[in-house]
């Protein structure tokens, strides 16, 4: 094994790379779409236990061609990075099926953040919107989420109006969680 796979067992190590590592990090990410026996690794180690049920009928969603899960996958690291899109959603003015989708559960681990993968991710998922025909791309950022916001304008998203981010879901124990995360809405023309 090279010295930079031993490296990528070390994400800490990761923080301090220079540019031309960095570069070589990113080439040995893959971006894919998720597979059921993803569903576990998108928890990340537990952290995201609570959103199990989510995870699973998003992915009943893929099956139906509702929604697209993609993940972005590093050799010896495993899932490092998450997007899911709702190609049609009940709410009709995020996701209509046909012109509008919409981005959410976006993250990359925090070792790994920093790199360009979240801006491959997201530009990934816009290629293969624009492939399905899709014109516009919406997606809901926190409004104390500045690094996130800025991200998203720099790849060309403008701020549309604000949502008042309120919603539940209920965990892998079964129990109803609120979630209130007051958020910009956010759009890209594709
Ligand atoms: C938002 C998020 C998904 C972006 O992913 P990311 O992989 O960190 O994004 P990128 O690396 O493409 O870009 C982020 C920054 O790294 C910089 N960058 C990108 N490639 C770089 C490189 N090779 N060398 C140095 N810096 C680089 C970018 O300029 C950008 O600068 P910023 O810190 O001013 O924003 C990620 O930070 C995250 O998971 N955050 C927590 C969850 C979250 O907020 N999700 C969004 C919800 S709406």
């Amino acid at each position: 094994m090279d010295r930079l796979s031993k490296l990528l067992r070390h994400p800490r190590i990761l923080q301090t790379l220079p540019d031309e590592e960095r570069s070589y990090v990113l080439a040995r990410v893959k971006f894919r779409l998720a597979f059921r026996s993803d569903l576990l690794a998108l928890e990340w180690d537990g952290e995201f236990a609570h959103f199990r049920r989510l995870y699973a009928e998003a992915y009943r969603y893929t099956e139906l061609g509702q929604a697209v899960i993609w993940v972005a996958e590093l050799v010896d690291a495993g899932l490092i990075g998450q997007l899911f899109v709702h190609l049609k959603s009940d709410r009709r003015e995020l996701a209509d099926g046909r012109t509008s989708a919409y981005i959410y559960g976006f993250r990359i681990r925090p070792a790994y953040q920093s790199k360009g993968i979240g801006t491959k991710l997201l530009q990934i998922t816009e290629n293969d919107l624009v492939q399905k025909g899709f014109k516009f791309v919406n997606l809901n950022v926190g409004q104390d989420n500045n690094r996130a916001r800025q991200l998203y304008e720099r790849l060309g998203y403008r701020v549309i109006g604000t949502d008042p981010g309120r919603w539940s879901y209920y965990d892998q124990h079964g129990r109803r969680q609120d979630v209130n995360e007051p958020a910009w809405r956010l759009q890209k023309e594709l």
